[in-house]
């Protein structure tokens, strides 16, 4: 029989482009995102061309009543195989200046959905010795001012889950951090920082679909951390050997926002 995945961020980006890779893999999915008018057609499609049953469901996941509607209809739609937390924003600024409902609404999707996810959605996983793969970053490796609160989240994401993969390989689920850098999707835009080196053309910006195959791939071979690109690898493995002073001083160097534009 098919394998099931709940995917959320479904609608755009990295989440689109991993629903597409689960589909051509044959695989029936669960979209979840708020946009449902781009779902439909998704589902539309992925239907037509795969031969492969969607589910959508649109969900603010920031809302605890939302999140918990949807976990509710996971559970009524049987066995589920793997559980894709993606959803995801950041955001740019000196943290005294950001507002404080946008950042506390980054930490509920970042870190809340996450956690409220896993945890309702493990005894299913667990029938099922399934997967849960979950969309870090490589800002979780260190610090980031002037992307303070997103930074931080990632990194709560990726310390979560490789937890978490210690203490479930008994049930037989796995746990993957999945640790994209720069990637082409809205998120820059949303984030505002598409105008700092990340995303400049100093910068080498993954795309999307590269970054999808190889989370799957990833995902599906049960590794507990795995990061995006050579690059971004080497990135993450010279955080370690580098001082901490200097590596958050180059973080805040790298985000600082107009230093680019
Ligand atoms: N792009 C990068 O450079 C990069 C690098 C490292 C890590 N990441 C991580 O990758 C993940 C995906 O990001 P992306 O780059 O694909 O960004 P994106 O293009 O902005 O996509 C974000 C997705 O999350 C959904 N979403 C946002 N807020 C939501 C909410 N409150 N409830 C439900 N769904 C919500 C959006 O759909 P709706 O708007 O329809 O709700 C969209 O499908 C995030 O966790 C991000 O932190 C991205």
């Amino acid at each position: 029989m098919a394998k099931k995945v709940l995917i959320t961020g479904a609608s755009k980006g990295i989440g689109e482009s991993m629903a597409r890779e689960f589909a051509r893999r044959g695989w029936n999915l669960l979209l979840v995102a708020r946009s449902t008018d781009i779902l439909e057609k998704l589902k539309k499609e992925l239907e037509q061309q795969y031969s492969i049953s969607v589910g959508i469901q649109t969900c603010d996941l920031t809302d605890v009543s939302e999140r918990n509607i949807l976990c509710e209809w996971v559970k009524n739609q049987g066995a589920l195989d793997a559980l894709v937390n993606n959803a995801g924003f950041g955001s740019t600024g000196a943290f005294k200046d950001l507002p404080l409902d946008r950042e506390l609404r980054q930490v509920e999707l970042n870190v809340a959905t996450v956690v409220s996810l896993t945890h309702q959605l493990l005894p299913l996983l667990c029938e099922q010795r399934g997967y849960i793969m979950n969309i870090a970053s490589t800002a979780g490796f260190q610090p980031g001012p002037y992307m303070a609160v997103y930074y931080a989240t990632k990194a709560f994401v990726l310390h979560f889950s490789e937890a978490l993969s210690v203490e479930l390989a008994a049930q037989g689920v796995s746990v993957t951090a999945h640790c994209p850098g720069a990637t082409e999707s809205e998120f820059a835009k949303v984030a505002g920082n598409d105008k700092t080196v990340l995303f400049s053309k100093m910068n080498h910006v993954m795309s999307r679909d590269v970054v999808a195959k190889h989370a799957v791939d990833s995902m599906l071979a049960r590794k507990a951390v795995a990061i995006s690109g050579w690059r971004n690898w080497l990135l993450a493995f010279t955080v370690r050997l580098n001082p901490r002073w200097m590596v958050r001083q180059l973080a805040g160097w790298i985000n600082q926002p107009g230093k680019w534009s």
